[in-house]
């Protein structure tokens, strides 16, 4: 049974011509730039980071074209008004505009399946392909940061492509690094130009099988320069040596974060937008970290918030015993409680969902009403399946992260444990200040 889908259509709302962003850091730099033309004598006497920050902001100021993208699973129908690119698409459209270079961060890699019916894994098999080809026949330069395989994962696709001489694939060893994790990321940057950024792993299911939001965004320079930043402390931590540096070189650090974004514009409406990344450590100067932005998304909102995501758990799942962790679970029940903000949460119903799941939920969703005023609803979203699809492990699910507030929009992740486990990074749109 399919609960909740009117909440996808708040998506709607996600790009409001009424967007003013307005924001001092930003003023402070077109005054930087300003000053710099008024004054042409003294242009030779910029010092290079003022140099630096006329040409980024010069980038910025371009428009991208970008689109929200999304997979639904087969046999999913929506009665809705609403449709998307599918990543499909998305992704063939990024391998056929790609002259230089295609950068990927990722998780696992599992897009040809040759233990699984060909006609289900066509269009995984199909990007795989036109991967090979982008890396041998057409020249591209392809580099891959995954997750270091394991006997569960053993991206089977990246050993091919290295083999083939079609890409040069590094493996980031969480335990190694940090203790434990995985890198969790799902990212295209394409001759630092267009740029993927979503939900969707390297996986034939993630075109078909499962439910998935993203955001493709073309012809943006300034948003591929910086999600490019990131890329590079992938690679960087990629190599078999290394280690998380006790400070990051200066290449890495980023102008634009939560308190500096991006004056950036997209399909020609102004936003301030900015990229954060977890974990910490993998954070250079000025990068803010997706817990930090999650939060300041939260506790900016003043009507709604409504996330989407799959797993919801204010602990830290994959610790022993066990840990509460409730840094994102309090904020939410801060804005209903506290400031009146209509709290929603669409949530993954599937085999693999936690008993402890439901607990967390329904502690949440108790709090509805509890005062006048306060609104906090929960809904599980179960993907249907016929008898042949619940056959197809670990798909037929809503997998999508993603959340909306009266003031900004995020894409990535979410719910996982930021501070330490995981590495994701996210896109925020600020309608206004
Ligand atoms: C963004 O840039 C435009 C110029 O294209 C300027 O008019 C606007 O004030 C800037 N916004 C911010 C927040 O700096
Ligand atoms: C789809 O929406 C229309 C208009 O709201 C309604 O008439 C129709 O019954 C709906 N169909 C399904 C399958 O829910
Ligand atoms: C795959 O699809 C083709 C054409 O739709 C069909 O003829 C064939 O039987 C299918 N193969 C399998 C294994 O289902
Ligand atoms: C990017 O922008 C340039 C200059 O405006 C334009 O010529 C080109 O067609 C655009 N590329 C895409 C893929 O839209
Ligand atoms: C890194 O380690 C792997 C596995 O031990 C090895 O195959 C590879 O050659 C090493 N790469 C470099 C650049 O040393
Ligand atoms: C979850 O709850 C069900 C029903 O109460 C029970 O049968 C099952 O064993 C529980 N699963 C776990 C992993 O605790
Ligand atoms: C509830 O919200 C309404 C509409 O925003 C407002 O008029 C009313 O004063 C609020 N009531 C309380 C008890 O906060």
């Amino acid at each position: 049974m399919l609960r909740g889908y009117k909440e996808e259509s708040k998506w709607s709302g996600w790009c409001r011509p009424s967007c003013i962003p307005i924001s001092i850091i930003f003023i402070l730099i077109v005054l930087v730039v300003v000053l710099s033309v008024v004054d042409q004598n003294h242009l030779e006497k910029l010092s290079r980071s003022q140099m630096l920050l006329k040409k980024e902001w010069e980038e910025c100021n371009q428009n991208c074209r970008i689109s929200l993208v999304e997979s639904i699973p087969e046999g999913l129908t929506f009665n809705s008004s609403i449709s998307h690119p599918s990543t499909y698409d998305a992704w063939v459209q990024l391998i056929d505009l790609a002259k230089e270079e295609i950068e990927i961060g990722s998780f696992y890699w599992n897009l040809e399946d040759t233990r699984t019916d060909p006609n289900l894994t066509a269009k995984g098999t199909d990007i795989f392909k036109r991967l090979m080809e982008a890396g041998t026949r057409r020249k591209i330069g392809i580099k891959i940061a995954q997750n270091k395989p394991s006997a569960h994962f053993p991206s089977q696709d990246t050993a091919e492509l290295h083999k083939a001489h079609a890409a040069e694939v590094r493996s980031l060893d969480f335990d190694k690094l940090i203790g434990a994790g995985v890198l969790h990321t799902k990212m295209w940057v394409v001759d630092r130009k267009h740029v993927y950024i979503g939900s969707a792993n390297f996986d034939w299911r993630s075109l078909t099988q499962v439910k998935e939001l993203g955001v493709i965004a073309i012809n943006c320079t300034c948003l591929a320069k910086d999600l490019g930043k990131i890329f590079d402390v992938y690679w960087e931590l990629g190599q078999n040596d290394s280690e998380i540096p006790a400070e990051w070189p200066a290449t890495f650090s980023t102008l634009y974060g939560r308190d500096n974004p991006m004056n950036i514009s997209f399909n020609g409406i102004k936003y301030n937008s900015y990229l954060s990344s977890s974990p910490p450590p993998f954070c250079a100067t000025g990068r803010t970290s997706d817990l930090d932005a999650i939060i300041d998304v939260i506790d900016k909102a003043k009507e709604f918030v409504h996330v989407a995501v799959m797993d919801y758990s204010p602990s830290l799942l994959y610790s022993k015993p066990p840990k509460f962790w409730p840094d994102i679970d309090n904020r939410l029940r801060a804005a209903a409680l506290d400031r009146g903000v209509s709290v929603r949460l669409l949530v993954a119903l599937w085999d693999h969902t936690r008993n402890s799941t439901f607990k967390f939920l329904k502690s949440l969703q108790d709090l509805n009403e509890v005062y006048p005023n306060v609104t906090i609803e929960v809904k599980l979203f179960e993907v249907p399946s016929t008898p042949a699809q619940r056959l197809i492990p670990f798909a037929r699910v809503n997998h999508n992260k993603y959340m909306v507030t009266d003031k900004s929009a995020y894409v990535g992740e979410f719910s996982r444990e930021i501070y330490k486990i995981n590495s994701f990074l996210f896109l925020t749109y600020n309608f206004d200040d």
